[in-house]
């Protein structure tokens, strides 16, 4: 049967950084807030022009570096986005020609804060029916851009920045444990008006900002987390001992630790990139592995569960082997 496994993973996050400190400048917060509140201590911010597209590119060539492909290898581009450099085309195609790509197929997923999943799991499940051979799967964003610098219940949380992973196909008979294993994809339409933004393109004719009721996200992010990851493992009939490394969506180091201490997670377990770059929505999940990998926590053959939730509200967790 066919199988992808993961080659090589990357990252990029704009030079300019933003500090709780130069945060208090702007709004009525202040470090110890923020950093008592959600873990965060800084984040970085796109430069003006900088594109979500010259960020996900950037992953990109990064992640290919570490697989040791070029762009020539690749016949698949999926982006987890929802700050596209444009309304149409898909930032993916952008990417696709920054690269220097002229076949292959490449588009955008909209699932914010858990666009890589549904990404990785969209490109899984392509690569695994034969329709490609090897895939860059990305989560950029310029989620700064969607921020209302006056709402200090939102400034404060979010950040830029991008990562991607390369999978290959490969025929594979051998151990069913490796490579990427499986994925639980969820979402609640019903949930929408916790977490939004006010705008968009048949609504409004406007960008729009995020809105969010933080601490009600915070109670069912908590629960869709742990029920995503209680699903790999009743599914797979693992336990939470056989996990080698969580990579978690970062969105605020109490729920981390909420979901931790609710599903058994040994804190040494669990990859925390939140106090630097902030919530970077679809981008926080690669940005943390590639962490894990290039600080040489994770290794090669070790087991990963990355979960996330976000907006719709969407969910899911993706169970694979390094
Ligand atoms: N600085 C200082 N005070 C603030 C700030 C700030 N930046 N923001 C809010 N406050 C104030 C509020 O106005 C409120 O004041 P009041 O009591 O006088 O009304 C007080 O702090 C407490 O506000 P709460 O919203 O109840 O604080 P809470 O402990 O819930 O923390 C937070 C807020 C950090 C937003 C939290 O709810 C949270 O992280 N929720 C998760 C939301 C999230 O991460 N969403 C991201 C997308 S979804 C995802 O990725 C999971």
């Amino acid at each position: 049967a066919r199988r992808s496994f993961i080659r090589g993973t990357g990252s990029y996050l704009p030079t300019k950084v933003l500090t709780n400190n130069d945060l208090s400048k702007m709004v009525d917060t202040s470090d110890e807030w923020i950093v008592e509140r959600t873990g965060i201590r800084q984040r970085h911010v796109a430069a003006e022009g900088e594109m979500t597209s010259d960020i996900a590119t950037a992953a990109a060539r990064d992640a290919l570096a570490a697989a040791g492909l070029t762009p020539a290898d690749v016949d698949l581009i999926v982006l987890g986005t929802t700050t596209p450099d444009q309304t149409f085309p898909a930032t993916a195609t952008a990417v696709q020609a920054k690269l220097g790509m002229t076949g292959g197929a490449a588009f955008d997923v909209q699932a914010v804060c858990s666009g890589f999943l549904f990404a990785l799991s969209t490109a899984d499940a392509m690569l695994k029916q034969g329709l490609f051979n090897t895939a860059i799967v990305i989560g950029a964003e310029t989620f700064t851009r969607l921020l209302d610098w006056s709402d200090r219940g939102t400034c404060v949380l979010f950040g830029d920045g991008g990562g991607a992973v390369v999978l290959q196909a490969e025929e594979w008979d051998g151990a069913e444990d490796q490579g990427v294993i499986t994925h639980h994809i969820r979402t609640d339409g019903t949930k929408s008006d916790l977490l939004y933004v006010d705008g968009g393109v048949s609504s409004t004719g406007t960008i729009g900002h995020v809105r969010m009721e933080g601490n009600r996200v915070f109670r069912h992010a908590v629960t869709n987390i742990s029920a995503a990851i209680q699903a790999v493992l009743d599914e797979t009939g693992l336990t939470i001992e056989d996990i080698d490394w969580f990579v978690p969506h970062q969105a605020n180091k109490r729920i981390l630790d909420a979901v931790a201490k609710k599903m058994n997670i040994d804190d040494e377990k669990v990859i925390i990139t939140v106090d630097k770059h902030a919530n970077t929505s679809a981008a926080s999940i690669p940005l943390a592995l590639n962490h894990a990998v290039r600080t040489g926590r994770a290794k090669k053959g070790d087991l990963v569960l990355s979960e996330a939730m976000g907006g719709g509200f969407s969910w899911g967790a993706s169970l694979f082997r390094l």
